[in-house]
């Protein structure tokens, strides 16, 4: 989709459909775009606005035709909820409301087989570039479609957007700090939808092979270094939990680094490491899961997918610092040669571990990556990305982030960079108690508890693995995918993670550059 960015009026714009966002309170504001436009539809917007309850609360939509009144045929009016204190609030929501708007702006323009969508960025002063920046990403995302294995009647038949039209205050479209912001929103987009792309992949075409490939190819072309190892490496590295998960699978198992490093001095800084659980597909194992269970498991590797996909907007931001992203990808299923209940692994870091759950399969792969990733690499922030557990979803619901993590600056930074890229997240405790939960008779720890805390036994699992690194879990099973369509989020992969990652980045790279105080 081609971008423009224009200072002309919205109400002059040359698009098919505009969008103008609303606060509640701004259709009684005779001052305001909303009255204006009413003044040029003859009352109609109110009359419409008054049919449809439509006040501009969060989330409401009211599409309109405007019969040769206004440049465009098509208006979509979006609600931003209340007005008070947009300025700091919007901003404090990592302007998300917006991203959601937009994303419904984009949805109902394609809907509609509009070509070219203009959207009124908000008059909030000194915050323009973000606004566009979350216009940007919303409305690329919200066109966002994976349709790939539809037969060509089946395809829903509008065409594709070919542009978005940002309309900013005037002379703003001239700046540069909104040109980059766009532009950095136009590669999160990407980034977003590579990630969506690879969840909604079926199993069958998505292997650990085919990721570590589209993993190779993403990095190639941003011109990162990357490394894939196989089977035999795997097991040069003793990495015994992964090697056991991936014993059930007909497929082979792949290790994949893929590096940035700045030129010079900064190259040696300790790196940002980011892990993703890459599990292929999740049957359980011998554990086996019942079928209502297992039909979403091909989602099992979106940590991965988002690490991966963050990396290239890493090499565009080309940080004072290396970044790293590390997955270990597998299927976990019920072969022959599948690890069993009762067997016990020899990890990477020395440990050893009695399986008692072989659906706790996860943390086995992370966890000898993490303990591999601290000790070739020493990183300065290591944050792991995985749908982890179900109990997540029942503690946090189907849109929260949970993250896990000792008290300290790594979770100050990656709950910040979560909040500014307005991915919704929440830490929860590492209760010193859940952690008896892993106390195994037979080995130094067992891979699964009761189903009580299971999210936290689980991030007290890996801790045993990160050691004491800078490190942060981010338990994303409950918003990795979604059932709903809602705002910029399509029905499939959401693609969660991929924007803290790139705001962890971007946040820690303006910190490097900022002079030392005093
Ligand atoms: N991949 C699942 C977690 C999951 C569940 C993600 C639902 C998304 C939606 C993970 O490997 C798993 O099976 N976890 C078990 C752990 C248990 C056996 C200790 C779980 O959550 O039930
Ligand atoms: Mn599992
Ligand atoms: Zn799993």
């Amino acid at each position: 989709m081609k971008i423009e960015v224009t200072g002309t009026g919205p109400l002059e714009v040359d698009a098919s459909v505009l969008a103008i966002p609303v606060f509640e309170g701004d259709p009684a504001d005779p001052k305001g775009l909303f009255a204006e436009i009413d003044r040029r539809l003859d009352g109609h917007l109110t009359t419409a606005a008054a049919d449809e309850e439509f006040l501009g609360k969060a989330g409401q939509t009211l599409a309109l035709r405007t019969l040769g009144k206004l440049r465009a045929d098509r208006l979509i009016l979006l609600g931003l909820g209340k007005r008070d204190g947009a300025e700091g609030a919007l901003a404090r929501a990592g302007f998300e409301p917006l991203r959601l708007a937009a994303g419904d702006a984009a949805r109902l323009a394609q809907k509609g087989g509009a070509r070219r969508l203009a959207f009124a960025v908000p008059r909030l002063p000194g915050q323009t570039a973000q606004e566009a920046r979350a216009v940007v990403e919303g409305a690329l995302l919200g066109a966002y479609r994976f349709d790939r294995y539809k037969t060509e009647e089946k395809k829903k038949k509008p065409r594709l957007l070919e542009a978005l039209v940002v309309a900013v205050p005037q002379g703003l479209e001239r700046s540069r700090e909104v040109k980059e912001s766009v532009a950095l929103g136009r590669s999160v987009a990407w980034s977003v939808a590579w990630a969506r792309d690879r969840v909604n992949e079926p199993p069958l075409h998505l292997t650990p092979t085919r990721l570590a490939d589209a993993a190779r190819e993403l990095a190639k072309e941003a011109g990162l270094h990357v490394e894939v190892l196989g089977p035999r490496e795997i097991a040069g590295l003793r990495m015994g939990m992964f090697l056991g998960v991936t014993r059930g699978s007909a497929e082979e198992p792949r290790l994949v680094k893929i590096s940035y490093a700045p030129k010079g001095a900064a190259g040696r800084k300790p790196p940002v490491v980011m892990v993703g659980k890459a599990i292929t597909f999740d049957s359980g194992g011998l554990s086996l899961k019942p079928t209502e269970g297992m039909v979403d498991m091909k989602t099992d590797m979106a940590g991965a997918a988002a690490a991966i996909a963050a990396m290239r907007v890493v090499a565009e931001l080309a940080p004072p610092f290396p970044v790293h992203a590390l997955v270990g990808a597998c299927e976990n299923m019920p072969g022959g040669r599948a690890y069993k209940p009762s067997d016990i692994l020899i990890a990477r870091n020395g440990k050893t571990v009695e399986i008692t759950n072989t659906d706790a399969e996860g943390r086995l792969v992370l966890g000898d990556v993490l303990a591999w990733g601290v000790e070739t690499l020493q990183p300065a922030l290591l944050v792991d990305l995985a749908t982890l557990t179900g109990a997540c979803l029942v503690a946090l619901g189907m849109t929260t982030v949970g993250a896990f993590g000792p008290d300290g600056p790594a979770m100050d930074a990656v709950l910040a960079a979560a909040r500014s890229a307005g991915e919704d997240t929440w830490r929860l405790p590492l209760v010193d108690s859940v952690k008896e939960e892993l106390k195994s008779d037979v080995a130094d720890l067992k891979n699964a508890g009761t189903r009580m805390g299971g999210s936290i036994s689980a991030a007290w699992f890996l801790k045993e693995f990160a050691g004491d690194a800078p490190w942060v879990h981010l338990d994303i099973a409950g918003p990795s995918s979604t059932t709903k369509e809602r705002g910029y989020i399509a029905k499939g992969g959401t693609g969660v993670g991929v924007r803290t990652l790139v705001e962890l980045v971007r946040a820690r790279a303006v910190e490097e550059a900022r002079p030392p105080r005093r």
